[in-house]
């Protein structure tokens, strides 16, 4: 029997076209993603499910999922899913690390030159007709970022692309983490330590690069925010709740600090009254970190194959949590 496979929503190709090269798939086949109720009832008889970030898995679903052996999300971040109980249940997960960090580094470094050079607030202004002087010397002056100091919070693989970015711009970069670098890593990678708080009074620029959890929700708070330099950048690329987003909104209008670029969000999409849309010092993306066709597609080849591995009774090449095995070993998971 064909294993029954559950894919929340249509992802680039090759992803849909591997599965179904051996799985029936049931595919969500609109933008809207499916209502929390719509996967449980869907989940009852899959033994897979291809998910996306913006699809909560919870208790309810794993519970529903009775002959699910594997879930694959079509992300690096996994704070959508429930692990522990996932794992508890004998379900395999995978997910797409590595895939992404280039071209999230990239849309970070957009982001901040962006916001730096009031690219998007000049292009309005252009296009609003209120282009009047061919050369003004003062009209929309920006802020400098070649030379200038870039803080990096959360030096995982894509804080450490983006800092290589910031070598080309003769940034000084300071960093952030847990567990700092050892001294050769630094030297390699050209980063200095700094706590937190030393970091945020110090930098021109902070990007933001933590994944979310207890530890970093609301980690850039209305407190942190007033360290910060009243000439400064804040770019998030992460996720949104990291930053207090109400505290945000009040350093931007009371000018603690100068200007935000941002791709994530503390709920997303952002609603049409939100306070930020009325802002001109701030860069806002509708979650585009990944938004390549090569990353994309790279993400939904290696969700597609986490999955597959599953069923054929393999480690997935991704694999979130590999403690499953004690629960359910992988010759118990093989359809294929
Ligand atoms: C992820 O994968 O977690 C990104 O936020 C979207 O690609």
């Amino acid at each position: 029997m064909r294993p029954k496979v559950y894919i929340t929503r249509r992802i680039p190709e090759p992803g849909i076209s591997l599965i179904e090269e051996s799985c029936d798939v049931t595919l969500h086949p609109y933008d809207e993603p499916p209502a929390h109720e719509e996967i449980v009832n869907r989940i009852r008889d899959k033994d897979a499910l291809l998910c996306l970030l913006s699809d909560r898995i919870d208790k309810e679903i794993i519970d529903a999922g009775t002959n699910l052996k594997v879930i694959s999300t079509f992300s690096v971040g996994f704070e959508h899913i429930d692990v522990a109980e996932a794992t508890r249940r004998g379900i395999y997960i995978g997910y797409t690390p590595g895939i992404l960090t280039e071209a999230t580094a990239d849309l970070a470094f957009s982001l901040l030159l962006g916001v730096a050079r009031r690219i998007t607030e000049a292009d309005r202004f252009l296009r609003g007709n209120r282009w009047r002087t061919a050369f003004s010397p003062s009209l929309l002056l920006g802020t400098s970022v070649w030379g200038s100091t870039l803080g990096i919070i959360g030096l995982g693989r894509i804080g450490k692309a983006v800092a290589r970015r910031a070598k080309g711009f003769s940034m000084k970069v300071l960093y952030t983490k847990r567990t700092p670098l050892s001294r050769e890593e630094e030297l390699n990678l050209g980063v200095v330590y700094r706590p937190l708080e030393v970091l945020l009074e110090q930098s021109d620029f902070v990007s933001l690069h933590t994944p979310l959890n207890d530890e970093t929700r609301h980690l850039i708070n209305e407190a942190r925010l007033r360290l910060m330099k009243p000439d400064a950048i804040l770019i998030n690329t992460a996720r949104g709740p990291v930053v207090d987003e109400t505290a945000l909104v009040r350093a931007l209008k009371g000018k603690w600090i100068a200007g935000a670029g941002l791709d994530v969000f503390e709920k997303e999409p952002i609603g049409p009254a939100h306070p930020l849309l009325h802002l001109d010092s701030v860069v806002l993306l509708p979650h585009l970190g990944s938004a390549t066709m090569q990353a994309r597609s790279k993400m939904a080849e290696v969700a597609a194959s986490n999955l597959l591995a599953v069923l054929r009774g393999k480690a997935p090449p991704c694999w979130l949590n590999p403690e499953v095995e004690n629960v359910r070993p992988l010759s118990r998971t093989r359809m294929l």
